[in-house]
């Protein structure tokens, strides 16, 4: 079965052809990073604007790569929610038109599920239980996974979500939006053990997380430090992702360790840090722990991911109707 992914919660335009929830033929994200660079932030007008411009051609040039015409597509599934109402509107209207212009059926995601499904593209996806990470910039959450349709929610952040932290330390530092990627850079410079970021552990079993404490740190680091001799930024970029890293990896080993699962996945745009990455293979490797995170392109938002979840709704019979609405939260 043939279905085509639209995603746009945020801030990229994205679409992508995937055969029977597994096979990516073709997957088209067009980022809105360079609009909103300057700004520090996604501006939520501005993105809806950008998606109303690029969703058809998004659309058009996923299809052209799948080398499959329209008529091909069995189904439409679009991300419905949680997101900025604009943008998600855009992606969610355009699928249930096009679905009902073709007379095929349509389905709605939650954009958390979805991230979780960019595990069943791999090759080898993991085989049910496993404990899953989902860090993202709107998201950080812990879940015990038993089959596709199902995620216990263990524990999630109680501020900030760990990818918000690594964009607002990139914006304290002057290095704009967004800001996983340039501070992974930045810390590959810099002594993770120079500076000491606090670690928020929380209550002692607790799987709930705080990032917000951390930001405050890094502020007033940069108040008291930034104009001393021999400060330098790439210190407090490795101080402040190693301080990161070492709490999203603790918890999750420990709730494998905790529910006696065998395996172990990483999701969401923060999980495409190579540190990251690095680190819970060794840690997990220690526990003897399988490990899975996706390949790096279906880390951050996508519609592969999208199509994937839709596929397994849809499979349970699930449709939604011409007047389905987007949500912003998670209900
Ligand atoms: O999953 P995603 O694309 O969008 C949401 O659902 O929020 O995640 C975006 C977040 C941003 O906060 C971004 O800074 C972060 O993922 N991110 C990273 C890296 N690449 C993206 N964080 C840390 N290291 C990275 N390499
Ligand atoms: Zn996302």
């Amino acid at each position: 079965m043939i279905v085509l992914g639209i995603e746009s919660s945020c801030d990229e335009t994205a679409a992508a052809v995937v055969r029977d929830g597994r096979e990516v033929l073709a997957s088209v994200v067009a980022s809105q990073e360079a609009l909103h660079h300057r700004y520090g932030g996604v501006v939520p007008e501005l993105a809806s604007r950008r998606h109303m411009e690029a969703i058809t051609p998004v659309v058009a040039e996923a299809l052209r790569r799948s080398g499959l015409p329209l008529a091909a597509v069995a189904a439409v599934s679009a991300t419905q929610g949680p997101g900025l109402v604009g943008s998600l509107l855009v992606g969610f209207s355009f699928a249930k038109a096009l679905a009902f212009a073709r007379g095929i059926p349509c389905v709605g995601v939650n954009h958390l599920e979805a991230h979780v499904h960019a595990l069943y593209l791999a090759p080898a996806p993991p085989q049910f239980p496993f404990v899953c990470l989902l860090a993202s910039g709107g998201h950080t959450g812990l879940y015990h996974v038993s089959s596709p349709a199902s995620m216990e929610l263990l524990g999630q952040t109680r501020d900030d979500a760990a990818g918000e932290a690594f964009d607002k330390v990139a914006k304290m530092l002057g290095l704009g939006y967004p800001g996983g990627a340039v501070i992974e850079r930045l810390a590959r410079e810099g002594d993770p053990g120079r500076i000491r970021f606090p670690r928020a552990y929380l209550e002692n079993e607790s799987f709930d997380f705080s990032f917000s404490g951390i930001k405050t740190a890094v502020g007033r680091h940069l108040n008291e430090c930034r104009n001393a001799p021999g400060w330098r930024p790439a210190d407090v970029a490795a101080g402040f992702q190693a301080a990161v890293v070492e709490v999203l990896i603790r918890k999750l080993v420990r709730a494998a360790r905790d529910r006696k699962a065998r395996r172990v996945a990483l999701v969401g745009g923060v999980a495409a840090n190579r540190f990251l990455r690095e680190r819970l293979a060794a840690e997990a490797g220690r526990e003897g722990l399988e490990t899975h995170v996706p390949q790096p392109d279906l880390c951050g938002d996508n519609a592969a991911m999208v199509a994937a979840a839709g596929y397994h709704r849809l499979a349970a019979g699930l449709r939604c109707g011409l007047d389905a609405d987007v949500f912003s939260r998670s209900q």
